[in-house]
């Protein structure tokens, strides 16, 4: 089997890639536009050839041609995107050509090269085993009142031009299954926290200031509520997706960890025995939604699939692997970080 990871030097992306190779004897391919979130060091301990790295953009048309052609592949999984909420406020517009062109691209060359017959518009006929499995955010759902959960029949009311463009490319996906007959699949979990993810996102934000003794930015009065999951409980879900996920279908993913921001930033702080006058709350961000949580019922009574972290051993563990990887986080923060990281936090 031949997957196409897309954006897999990203957090995610490195970790399930990492994932399938140590479970399967598959091909992988990871194309990757290595823009500030892609970092090859998240995966240098990769030594089986039977990992190809490709730089490129995926709507770059001609090179998804040649890279379906020389590589014959059977499986897509879309994780490149733009992901980051405050980047998209501050400038939206690669947010819509990568997350809703490039999606487009890719569907649109999966298409041509698993088709039975390309050039037959009424073809409903796939290759055998074929799939393309969309990686999407349970931000697209917008947000929860105090009760009640994300299930995957909601309306997408998405509040970010990120979750925008990620509701946008859903609904692209969704269309391919509809129009064409094409063997799809959606997945969209909560937050992800684990090893290697990029510092400007909150967990690996908060452990990385603490530890040098900085301002923890809060936004707002810290009382969002997010459900928070561990990256490989996510990557064991889209295996389980790509084996069992009937065409068409969307799974919620999630891991039953509903918590607020601030007490996710005090458990670091007593984690790595800091203290609390760390905290600096901050103007809240535009259109921040208040509350998400994730009705994972769909995937774990269908599929079978259940999370296996709990929220303290995970978070233990992540702690854990940001102080043991000192060299990495150093490597990351390079000049232009530091440059963003100064722009959303100063003057607020
Ligand atoms: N991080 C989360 O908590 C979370 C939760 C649910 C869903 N997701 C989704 O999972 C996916 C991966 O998220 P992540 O946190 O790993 O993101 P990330 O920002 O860490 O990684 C994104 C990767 O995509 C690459 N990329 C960006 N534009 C590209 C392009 N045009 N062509 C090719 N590669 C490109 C980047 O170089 C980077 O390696 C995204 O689609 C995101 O929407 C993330």
């Amino acid at each position: 089997m031949n997957i196409l990871v897309t954006g897999g030097a990203g957090f995610i992306g490195s970790n399930f890639i990492k994932y399938m190779l140590s479970k399967y004897d598959y091909n992988i391919i990871n194309l990757d536009l290595l823009t500030y979130a892609g970092n090859l060091n998240n995966l240098k301990d990769i030594k089986t050839d039977r990992y190809t790295f490709i730089k490129g953009d995926i709507c770059d048309r001609s090179l998804l041609e040649k890279i379906f052609n020389s590589f014959d592949i059977d499986i897509v999984i879309n994780f490149a995107a733009e992901s980051h909420v405050d980047r998209s406020i501050e400038e939206p517009s690669v947010f819509l050509t990568t997350n809703i062109i490039g999606t487009q691209t890719l569907l649109e060359v999966a298409k041509k090269y698993w088709k039975i017959s390309p050039n037959d518009k009424y073809c409903r006929e796939y290759k055998p085993g074929v799939k393309f499995l969309q990686v999407s955010t349970d931000e697209v759902y917008g947000e929860l009142g105090q009760t009640g959960k994300f299930v995957e029949t909601m309306p997408l009311m998405p509040n970010s031009p990120y979750s925008a463009s990620k509701a946008s490319a859903d609904l692209i996906v969704r269309s391919y299954h509809e129009t064409y007959g094409m063997p799809v699949n959606i997945t969209r979990c909560s937050n992800n926290y684990g090893p290697f993810q990029f510092p400007e996102k909150l967990i690996p934000l908060m452990i990385i200031n603490c530890l040098k003794d900085k301002d923890l930015p809060v936004y707002g009065d810290g009382m969002q509520i997010r459900d928070w999951i561990h990256v490989s409980d996510h990557c064991s879900a889209i295996d389980t997706v790509l084996r069992k996920g009937i065409n068409g279908e969307i799974y919620n993913i999630g891991g039953n960890n509903e918590i607020e921001n601030i007490n996710i930033v005090k458990l670091i702080i007593k984690a790595l025995g800091k203290s609390e006058n760390l905290i600096r709350f901050v103007k809240d961000r535009p259109g921040h939604d208040r509350r998400y949580a994730i009705d994972n019922s769909k995937i774990t009574t269908q599929l079978g699939w259940v999370p296996k972290y709990t929220f303290e051993q995970g978070m233990n563990e992540t702690i854990k692997w940001y102080l043991n990887n000192t060299d990495w986080i150093e490597n990351i923060i390079s000049g232009d970080y530091i440059n963003y990281y100064e722009n959303m936090y100063s003057n607020v």
